[in-house]
């Protein structure tokens, strides 16, 4: 893989910024973009020299192979600001293995460190004050390639673009959030793209989840495609599940993203004592446990959703309330880990970056 070294980077700023005209307080999630936006083309076999640049639209072909065959692939990180003004990335070095993963499991080209990383954190230098400090504001980052060559033909692209942009951003989700269980359709298969942050990993689960919100609930939580008695993840986040005093999360596999706050989680459980299992719970098991009462939390673990407590979950015909915790395991692992995203307390793990 080629390495481009940061002097090659071509900066062309912005003359007006737009930040005085955007409303912090009242953001909804991945609306509003930074002023500028980093680009960089594969063409002839290699990566040109990456861009920064105005955040604007750009033209591609319409028969580009991305609109026909979705060879798009992309990640969700966020910066945080500390109290000292300082921009902090958490983990960057996990999703920037997990976005070339996604790559080669889509036929693209990786793409380098110092393209992804080092343009990273220059873009992140130029649009620092975009990043704002407290009550859960980050700023969204979102780096994607997409396949670039003209051309219907079914086969992969030679020509990609990989771009990151930035979105100022508060919470995912606002207000409760119900799930239900899937009993027909599946986001994954073995063998598959589940594992890959693919785009079409999101539009494939667009259809149930309308169905599922048109029934009142916000989210699915897929199960293993062969027999749906296996709880996987949540689509846009990974799922834990506390039976008693014990956390349960699914082990990854071809089906399920390897969610780097999901690992993040299991540390963090580990370090606070509290008793977390990497192992699949089955519906049964599930439904037994809501039953019996021992079921005392479902929640939700992104990038973007950081930890979203699940307020019930329903199956089939049925639907289950989840009690209300005083001392939730979500609330006390979300706060400790945005503790440490925004370094309110020392990163003992070594994460921020
Ligand atoms: C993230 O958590 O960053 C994701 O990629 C989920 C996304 C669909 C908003």
């Amino acid at each position: 893989m080629e390495n481009k070294t940061l002097s090659d980077i071509k900066i062309n700023l912005v003359e007006h910024s737009k930040i005085n005209d955007i409303d912090f307080e009242n953001l909804s999630f991945g609306n509003v973009f930074t002023d500028h936006m980093l680009v960089c083309d594969y063409t002839n076999g290699e990566w040109n020299t990456p861009e920064i640049k105005a955040y604007a639209p750009f033209t591609i072909e319409p028969s580009a192979r991305v609109f026909h065959y979705g060879q798009a692939i992309f990640e969700g990180m966020k910066a945080y600001k500390d109290e000292q003004d300082d921009v902090w990335l958490f983990r960057p070095d996990q999703n920037y293995e997990r976005f070339n993963k996604s790559a080669v499991r889509l036929a693209m080209p990786e793409v380098p460190q110092d393209v992804f990383i080092d343009g990273l954190k220059k873009l992140l230098q130029i649009e620092k004050d975009w990043v704002k400090r407290g009550n859960g504001k980050s700023l969204y980052i979102r780096p994607f390639m997409i396949a670039t060559s003209s051309g219907v033909i079914a086969s992969p692209s030679l020509n990609y673009r990989f771009c990151i942009i930035l979105s100022p951003a508060k919470s995912y989700y606002s207000g409760e959030v119900k799930v239900v269980i899937a009993d027909h359709y599946s986001r994954a298969a073995n063998g598959g793209i589940g594992a890959a942050k693919a785009a079409g990993n999101y539009s494939a689960q667009f259809y149930p989840t309308k169905l599922a919100n048109e029934k009142g609930f916000q989210q699915i939580i897929w199960t293993d495609d062969a027999t749906h008695t296996k709880l996987e993840e949540a689509g846009t986040m990974n799922v834990f599940f506390r039976i008693n005093d014990t956390l349960y999360t699914a082990p990854t596999s071809e089906r399920i993203l390897d969610g780097v706050t999901r690992k993040s989680l299991i540390e963090l459980a580990k370090r606070e004592n509290i008793n977390v299992e990497v192992k699949s719970v089955l519906v049964e098991e599930l439904i037994a446990a809501a039953k019996d009462g021992s079921l005392k939390e479902i929640f939700g673990a992104g990038t973007a959703a950081v930890v979203n407590p699940i307020a019930g979950f329903g199956y089939k015909d049925e639907y289950f309330e989840l009690p209300k915790l005083e001392k939730s395991f979500a609330l006390h692992l979300k706060e400790k880990l945005t503790n440490i995203q925004t370094k309110v307390e020392p990163d003992t793990f070594g994460w921020t970056v």
